[in-house]
């Protein structure tokens, strides 16, 4: 089964499916089919499966022309492929990259979505790709992974592999996946019959130098056949592998990369509040600090946390650990800091209108950005609703811009972005940097703004 099933993907003649077609599994979709695998990717969501079936791309990263050119309709060509050798347990290597290349043919047409989990029935792998919220007590919801394992479970069958790619905490796929799978009627067995492995996205939305592609991909196999069957199948769409012993160790290795941010963005942010009673400017102690060629890397304060990753995803750990009966304080303290950001930017607000004669309460207020980063779209967890809500909670009178968000809608908050930045910024009191877009002029800003709180240091 094992040897059937690495041929298949070294020729390309797998089936792949990817559960969840949002950030992380759109890209993956389309670098599998790109690679030359048949991809058919599963949501719940109608619309974005209705999307990728006229060719058209939801997430900025991918542009629709790349979309369309694989659901295009089949025509026979010509790929080049590469291969990974098929050596025994790799966990014992560094890296694996891709080797010999040899063409075979293959169909185009590589790529279509839909909503119906029967396809898997014919299909030789599947990555997950959904999310792993925080439920409303800040406790990991691993719903979603146990609705897509039911799913995977319902259509196993002999010489399937899975792979899960959701960040999680250490021992969700060998205690929550695997039972689930096990525990099929035909009592197909893991390494043997079908194949499980937890390999980590590290996409980082917005970048064009690191991609799903080229961005080196942990792995870690249940069993060393898992492994390596897992491997061939990537290795196909990722330039380089990093084998690991196990999925907890790979499910690990992504919560300390995400908790190595958040504690180092709480280290910054906690310096920016001493530097602010001891009178210093703490961005010129942070640049100062950079001209060190060993030994330290540069983080900088800002509005908070944003995004799916780093706010959330420690939280995954320290509740594995709360069953341990361990306190993981770092994270705790870093959350706790970050967290808090907002508040201090709004204070700052006051302190600027204060200043200037003014109260926060009747004052009109321009946000400048509301994406949680630089150059994208992406709102979840942005730091600048809280400062909006926060704003508005004291009596300000709240606009926004933000180039890449023209509308939303957040818990009651229904804001449309202000058309016309220049007229804007000479109708408010102040104005809040809280994302620094690369659009944004902000010589011209300063310029025009009679007051203004950065919490990006753009200006
Ligand atoms: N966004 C990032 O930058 C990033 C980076 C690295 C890792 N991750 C991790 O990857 C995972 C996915 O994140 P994302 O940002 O792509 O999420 P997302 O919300 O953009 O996409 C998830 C998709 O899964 C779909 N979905 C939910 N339940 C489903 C089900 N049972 N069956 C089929 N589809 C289902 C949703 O409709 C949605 O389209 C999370 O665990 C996240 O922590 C995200």
């Amino acid at each position: 089964m094992k040897n059937e099933l690495i041929t298949k993907f070294q020729t390309r003649n797998a089936h792949v499916a990817v559960i969840g077609l949002g950030y992380v599994g759109l890209p993956l979709a389309v670098n599998f089919a790109q690679a030359g695998y048949r991809v058919t990717g599963i949501d719940l969501d109608v619309r974005k499966v209705d999307a990728i079936n006229r060719g058209e791309s939801y997430i900025e990263d991918i542009p629709s022309a790349q979309v369309a050119a694989l659901v295009a309709t089949a025509q026979h060509r010509e790929v080049a492929v590469e291969t990974l050798p098929t050596g025994a347990d790799q966990a014992s290597q560094p890296a694996v990259t891709g080797s010999p290349r040899h063409p075979v043919t293959q169909s185009s047409g590589h790529l279509s979505a839909t909503t119906n989990y029967a396809v898997l029935a014919d299909c030789d792998a599947v990555s997950i790709c959904v999310p792993t919220p925080l439920n409303k007590t800040g406790d990991p919801d691993l719903s979603f992974i146990v609705a897509a394992t039911e799913a995977i479970a319902r259509y196993l069958h002999p010489g399937l592999v899975i792979v899960l790619e959701s960040t999680t905490y250490p021992g969700t796929t060998t205690e929550v996946m695997l039972p689930r799978l096990e525990g099929n009627p035909q009592s197909l067995q893991v390494g043997e019959d079908f194949f499980l492995a937890f390999s980590p996205e590290r996409v980082d939305p917005g970048r064009t130098d690191w991609t799903t592609h080229n961005t080196p991909k942990v792995i870690g196999g249940v069993t060393p056949a898992c492994l390596e069957v897992a491997s061939t199948f990537y290795s196909a769409a990722i330039e380089t592998l990093v084998p690991v012993s196990s999925p907890d160790v790979a499910e690990m290795v992504k919560l300390l990369e995400n908790t190595f941010r958040s504690v180092n963005i709480g280290l910054a942010n906690e310096l920016l509040l001493m530097c602010d009673k001891l009178g210093l400017d703490a961005w010129e102690v942070i640049e100062a600090a950079a001209t060190k060629p060993f030994g330290f890397m540069k983080f900088t304060p800002g509005p908070g946390l944003g995004g799916h990753c780093i706010p959330i995803d420690p939280h995954y750990l320290s509740w594995k650990l709360r069953t341990l009966k361990y306190n993981a304080r770092f994270i705790e303290l870093a959350s706790e800091i970050n967290t808090e950001m907002p508040r201090y930017w709004t204070q700052k607000v006051q302190d600027v209108l204060n200043n200037a004669g003014k109260a926060v309460k009747g004052s009109r207020i321009l946000v400048l950005g509301v994406a949680y980063k630089k150059n994208v779209s992406d709102m979840r967890e942005s730091p600048a609703l809280d400062i909006i809500h926060l704003l508005e909670e004291k009596g300000a009178q709240v606009l926004y811009h933000d180039p890449h968000v023209p509308a939303f809608r957040h818990e009651g908050m229904e804001m449309v972005s202000v058309s016309d930045l220049d007229t804007a910024l000479k109708l408010v009191d102040c104005v809040v940097v809280a994302t620094d877009h690369a659009a944004y002029d902000w010589t011209h800003i300063a310029d025009k703004a009679a007051l203004v709180v950065d919490t990006r240091h753009v200006l």
